[in-house]
């Protein structure tokens, strides 16, 4: 039996919302599980990526064993059922950019479970995936909207449990991401950040995060503008993204523009507008960043409603 399951790109932290907020972009990774009938083959692990050559170079640096992340992923499932993988053959069609800030390593750690969870009759429900997927991940906010589309709000509680709520996304908001061809792994976007923040800090972010829910549910541009700024993460990490600072400076007074943040632990920049002139954001990103010998790839999408979902 062999079942595919195509899981939609993310974005994780949209400005305050860091570790919590995420959503969903149209660009897919593909993965499929496949039993193998022949006793003693163990796994084999394939990717083909749809991406440019400079993928295909990190591809080669990833695990093709049982320390892939889609193995352990499928691994912790199959175990949390009192089970142990047998022969399993697992394909990746990867689109989505690899340590761009878009979630590629959440999607297919999505998509191995739900197939897998597939293959085995469907014990885990929603709850139960997420819960996998983020003691994979080490965090929900992009697993969250890989499994469920769309905007959704999440946090992983002190005992481990996971809550989340999927919010409405004004969908005449456009989300331009701007895709640098630079890595930046999100482990080291992480290590630059401090272990204690100054209280003013952490309740500017409060408030912000506060405000941008807000924003949302009552799609409210003026007060997004204020709500998409951040005080816990992206000036911790703009010394790793050169040209992050001055396009976020870029777009700060432009009608039309709500807001310009890091996507996820970056390097990629999202930009959120409103009937703006989508020309202007290219030009503008890419004014800034050729002259530093980075090239873009930029792309103006709408969140994507769909989660997760298992092909025929
Ligand atoms: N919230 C995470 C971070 C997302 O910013 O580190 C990483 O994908």
């Amino acid at each position: 039996m062999k079942v595919s399951v195509k899981v939609p790109a993310t974005s994780a932290n949209i400005g305050p919302g860091f570790d919590c907020l995420g959503l969903a972009l149209p660009i897919y990774n593909t993965v499929t599980i496949e039993e193998t009938v022949l006793p003693g083959t163990g796994i084999e692990i394939n990717m083909i990526s749809e991406e440019e050559v400079m993928d295909e170079m990190i591809f080669d640096d990833i695990p093709k064993d049982e320390n892939n992340i889609v193995y352990r992923a499928v691994e912790m499932l199959y175990n949390s059922i009192g089970q142990e993988p047998s022969e399993l053959k697992i394909n990746i069609q990867s689109q989505i950019p690899i340590t761009r800030g878009l979630g590629s390593s959440a999607a297919v750690i999505v998509g191995g479970l739900i197939a897998a969870n597939k293959l085995l009759g469907s014990p885990a429900d929603e709850t139960a995936l997420l819960s996998l997927a983020t003691e994979v991940e080490g965090h929900p906010d992009n697993v969250a909207p890989a499994i469920l589309g769309g905007f959704v709000l999440s946090s992983q509680e002190d005992d481990g449990t996971i809550t989340y709520r999927k919010l409405d996304w004004p969908q005449e908001w456009d989300i331009t991401v701007c895709i640098p061809d630079f890595e930046l792994s999100t482990n080291i976007a992480r290590s630059v950040l401090p272990e204690n923040v100054p209280l003013q800090d952490a309740v500017y972010n409060a408030k912000h995060l506060a405000m941008l829910i807000e924003a949302v549910n009552s799609k409210d541009e003026k007060l997004m503008k204020i709500a998409l700024h951040d005080k816990l993460h992206q000036p911790y990490r703009e010394k790793l993204v050169p040209g992050m600072k001055e396009i976020m400076e870029a777009f700060k007074h432009e009608d039309g523009v709500l807001g310009c943040v890091l996507s996820g632990a970056g390097p990629t920049m999202l930009i959120i507008s409103h009937k703006y002139d989508l020309d202007k954001i290219k030009s503008t990103v890419r004014e800034i960043w050729e002259p530093q010998s980075v090239k873009v790839d930029i792309r103006t999408l709408k969140v994507e409603p769909k989660g997760a979902e298992i092909l025929d």
